[in-house]
C-alpha cells in the first residue's frame, strides 16, 4: 500500500516546473453507448474499489461540462487517490439529475480505468441507469461464485442477484407450458431487456405498413371467401420475395411438396420410415414407386419417410367469422426416389382408418390429390407454428433467458457468454402473448388451432419433448436422415453445431478445469434446475439435465441453448413469408371438411374450402411482419457489447467468427447452384437471439 507524502514534488515536462501535493491518479474514460437516447445530461459520479481500498464518490466534471456523456462518445477523467487502492474490482456509479432539470435515462457502455501502476481495467456495463440510485459494476474478469473471495465481492454479488429476483419473476400464462416471464406489457419489462429505439419503431413500422395494405384495399373487413385463384394473389402485391413468387408458382407440384418437409420452414416433422403405422394401411398395390421395387423393399433400403400430425389428433378446430373451421392430423407417406426426390405417395387426413377417411394417392382426381395435400398444408401450419416455433424456440429461449437473468451475476461467465442470446427475447414473446395468443390475439382469432386447442397443441408439445430432439445431432440421427440428400438445413445445422460446441468448449472449458468446478458453482446449478423445473415442469422422461455434473454435460446444453435462440429460430421463423405468404400452400385454416369419398372435389370446392379473405389477409400480414428482420439485427456471433475482457474468450470469440465467415462463404457458394437457395442457416442472416 502506498501512502500519501505531503511532500513537494516537481513535474518538469510541462516546459516549466510547477509544485503539488502528490496524490495518486487513476485515469478513467467513460464510453457512454451509441444506441438513441444514451446520453445523460445529470451529473455522474463514481467510486473506484479495490483490494485495498476504495477512493471517495467523485464527480466527473470534464472539459465538455454537462456534454461529457453523449451517445457514441467516450469522456476521460482524473480520480485521484490519496494511496493505491489496490487491484480494482469494482466501481459504483450514480447520477443525479440538475435542480430544475429533468433526469434522464443513461446508457453508459463500459468504463475503463488506467491506475497509477499501469495496469487497466473495463468495466462492462451495457445497462439503462435510470434512477438516482447508487449501482455497481463489476471489473470484467469472469469469476464464478467461488472465485469471489472479497467481502465486497461477494455482497455485491448478493445484491444484484436480490434485485435480479425481483425484476425477473416467473409467471404461469397457462398451466401444462413452460412458465415465462411476468410482465403486463413491454413497458413494465426491465430497461435493460426492452427493444431498443430503433427496434421499437420499425417493428410499429413493418406493423402498420401490412395492415395498411390490408385496409386499403379493403380486405382485412372481408368475410367473403375466395372466387377465383387471382385474387389470393391480389393480397400484399407490395410485399414478394423470389421466394414467395417461386412457392406460388410450384405449390402444386409434388417434388416441391416434399422438398419443403426437408428445407422448408418446417424441417423438423419428417421422419424415416422402418415400419408403416398400424393406422396407415398404405398397401404396395396403392402406391407406385418409381423404380418398380415394392414398399417393403423400398423400407428396407430406408427410401421411405413418414411426416405424421398425430399431435394434432382429436381437437375441436376454431370458429371464424362465426364458422366452423377444420383441422385434420395427417399422416403423410414420402418415397426418396432414385433421382433424389422426395415424392408424397399416399396422405391419410385424419388418424384412425375408415372408409370415409380415404388414403389419397397422386393417382387421384386433380383436385382430390390437391386438397389432401392442401390439408397437410393447414395442419403444417399450426404444428409449425404452435409445436416448432413457439414452443421449440420462443418459450424455451425465454426459459432459458429468465433463469440465466435471476441466478446468474453479470460478472459469471455463463452471463458473459449467454446474454448476448437472450437480446430481444423477453420483449418479443411478451408480443406475442399480447397480439398473437391472448383471446384478441390474430393467432387465436384466425387460425384454425387458435383458442383452447392452442393450449391442448402446446401442453401435448411439450410432454413429448425430449432433450435429445433439441440438439441437432441426436435428433437427426433419431429421425433416421443423416443420408437423406439435398437436405440443406441438416447440412448447414450440424455443421453450425460443431461450431457452436468448439466455441462454448473453449470459453467453458477455460473457466472449468475440472468437473468438481462444475459441480460446486452453486449458480450455475440453479440456473439448471430452474430451467428444469420452469421450463420443462420436472418432467424427468424429457432427458433435460436437472444438474450439471460434468463440464461436458454443461457444454452440451449451453450449446444447445445458443443453437436453440439462434440458429433453430432462423431455420423456422426467417421463411415464414417465403413459404407462407402464398396462402395455398400454408393455409392457416380451412372452412370445410376435407372429401369423405374421392372423385367429388373441383377447383370450385378448393376454394370453398381455403379460408375466408380476411383470415388469408391477417396471416398474410403477420408472416410479413415475423419475418422482416430488424436493421438493428446482430448476427450470429457478433458481439457489440464487450462482456468479456480478457485475452482467452476474445480470442475465441475471433476464432468463432473466423468459422463463421467460413462457413458463410461455402453456404453462399452452395446456395448459387441451387433452384431454391437455402439462405436461413447463413451465419451472415441469422440472429444471435430470439428477436422477432
Ligand atoms: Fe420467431
Amino acid at each position: 500500500m502506498q501512502f500519501i507524502k505531503k511532500e513537494m514534488i516537481c513535474i518538469p515536462n510541462r516546459g516549466f516546473f510547477c509544485f503539488l501535493y502528490r496524490k495518486l491518479h487513476y485515469k478513467v474514460t467513460i464510453h457512454t453507448s451509441e444506441r438513441v437516447n444514451a446520453t445523460t445530461f445529470n451529473n455522474v459520479y463514481i467510486k473506484l474499489v479495490g483490494t485495498d481500498g476504495k477512493s471517495k464518490r467523485q464527480w466527473l466534471k470534464g472539459f465538455r461540462g454537462p456534454l461529457s456523456f453523449i451517445g457514441g462518445y467516450e469522456s476521460t477523467f482524473d480520480v485521484s487517490c490519496p494511496v493505491s487502492i489496490g487491484k480494482l474490482y469494482l466501481i459504483e456509479l450514480d447520477k443525479q439529475q440538475l435542480l430544475l432539470a429533468p433526469g434522464d435515462a443513461w446508457f453508459p457502455a463500459k468504463v475503463e480505468v488506467k491506475s497509477p501502476e499501469g495496469d487497466d481495467y473495463i468495466f462492462p456495463i451495457y445497462r439503462w441507469i435510470t434512477g438516482s440510485e447508487v449501482q455497481r459494476f463489476r471489473e470484467g474478469t469472469a469469476l464464478r461464485v467461488f472465485d469471489d473471495s472479497h467481502h465486497l465481492g461477494e455482497y455485491a454479488r448478493k445484491q444484484e442477484l436480490i434485485q435480479r429476483e425481483k425484476d425477473y419473476r416467473w409467471d404461469v400464462y397457462q398451466e401444462g407450458i413452460p412458465h415465462n416471464m411476468k410482465a403486463d406489457s413491454p413497458l413494465s419489462l426491465p430497461a435493460e431487456v426492452r427493444f431498443s429505439f430503433t427496434k421499437t419503431t420499425e417493428f410499429a413500422f413493418t406493423a402498420a405498413s401490412g395492415l395498411a395494405d390490408l385496409q386499403l384495399s379493403g380486405l382485412a373487413e372481408s368475410k367473403e371467401k375466395w372466387t377465383d385463384m387471382d385474387s389470393i394473389g391480389g393480397v400484399l402485391t407490395t410485399k414478394r420475395t423470389d421466394i414467395s413468387d417461386y412457392v406460388q408458382e410450384n405449390w402444386k407440384d409434388d417434388a416441391f411438396f416434399g422438398y419443403q418437409y426437408l428445407n422448408g420452414v418446417n424441417p423438423m416433422l419428417i421422419r424415416r420410415c422402418s415400419a408403416l403405422p398400424e393406422n396407415f394401411p398404405v398397401t404396395d398395390d396403392m402406391v407406385f414407386l418409381r423404380g418398380g421395387a415394392c414398399l417393403a423393399e423400398e423400407i428396407q433400403k430406408g427410401n421411405i419417410f413418414l411426416s405424421d400430425y398425430k399431435l394434432l389428433d382429436g381437437l375441436q378446430g376454431n370458429i371464424i367469422n362465426g364458422k366452423k373451421q377444420y383441422l385434420m392430423a395427417p399422416l403423410v407417406l414420402l418415397h426418396k426416389t432414385p433421382d433424389d426426390k422426395m415424392m408424397p405417395i399416399a396422405i391419410q387426413l385424419k388418424q384412425t382408418p375408415a372408409k370415409d377417411n380415404p388414403i389419397f394417392l397422386p393417382t387421384d382426381s386433380e383436385y382430390d390429390w390437391l386438397i389432401a395435400k392442401i390439408f397437410v398444408r393447414s395442419a403444417e401450419f399450426s404444428e409449425h407454428q404452435l409445436n416448432v416455433h413457439l414452443l421449440r424456440t420462443h418459450l424455451l429461449a425465454e426459459v432459458f433467458a429468465v433463469a440465466l437473468l435471476r441466478n446468474i451475476p453479470m460478472v459469471h461467465p455463463l452471463y458473459k457468454l449467454l446474454k448476448p442470446h437472450t437480446r430481444y427475447t423477453l420483449q418479443i414473446n411478451n408480443l406475442a402473448r399480447l397480439l398473437l395468443i391472448s383471446e384478441t390475439g390474430v393467432f387465436t382469432k384466425f387460425a384454425a388451432s387458435g383458442g383452447e386447442d392452442m393450449i391442448e397443441i402446446l401442453k401435448r408439445s411439450l410432454s413429448s419433448i425430449t432433450y435429445s430432439s433439441l440438439c441437432i445431432p441426436e435428433n437427426i440421427a433419431e429421425r433416421g436422415l443423416e443420408a437423406v440428400p439435398n437436405f440443406y438445413y441438416r447440412d448447414d445445422g450440424l455443421k453450425l453445431w460443431d461450431i457452436l460446441h468448439r466455441f462454448v468448449h473453449g470459453v467453458l472449458s477455460h473457466y472449468y478445469k475440472s468437473d468438481g468446478e462444475v459441480q460446486k458453482d452453486s449458480e450455475l446449478q440453479k440456473w439448471i434446475s430452474d430451467i428444469f423445473e420452469q421450463g420443462f415442469l420436472s418432467q424427468a422422461c424429457t432427458g433435460v439435465p436437472q444438474s450439471f455434473t460434468t463440464v461436458a454435460e454443461m457444454v452440451k446444453f449451453v450449446t444447445m441453448v445458443i443453437f436453440t435462440g439462434s440458429v433453430q429460430h432462423a431455420a423456422v421463423n426467417s421463411g415464414q413469408y417465403d413459404y407462407g405468404g402464398w396462402m395455398p400452400n400454408m393455409p392457416l385454416s380451412l372452412q370445410l371438411p376435407p372429401p369423405t369419398t374421392k372423385g367429388t372435389t373441383s377447383e370450385a370446392t378448393m376454394l370453398q374450402t381455403f379460408p375466408d379473405v380476411n383470415t388469408t389477409a391477417q396471416g398474410m400480414s403477420t408472416v410479413w411482419l415475423l419475418s422482416k428482420q430488424s436493421s438493428d439485427f446482430v448476427p450470429l456471433g457478433q458481439y457489440p457489447e464487450d462482456h468479456f475482457s480478457e485475452k482467452i474468450p476474445c480470442e475465441l470469440i475471433k476464432d468463432f467468427q473466423g468459422e463463421l465467415e467460413i462457413l458463410s462463404s461455402v453456404i453462399e457458394v452452395r446456395n448459387k447452384s441451387l433452384e431454391v437457395p437455402y439462405t436461413y442457416l447463413d451465419p451472415t442472416a441469422l440472429e444471435n437471439s430470439v428477436a422477432i
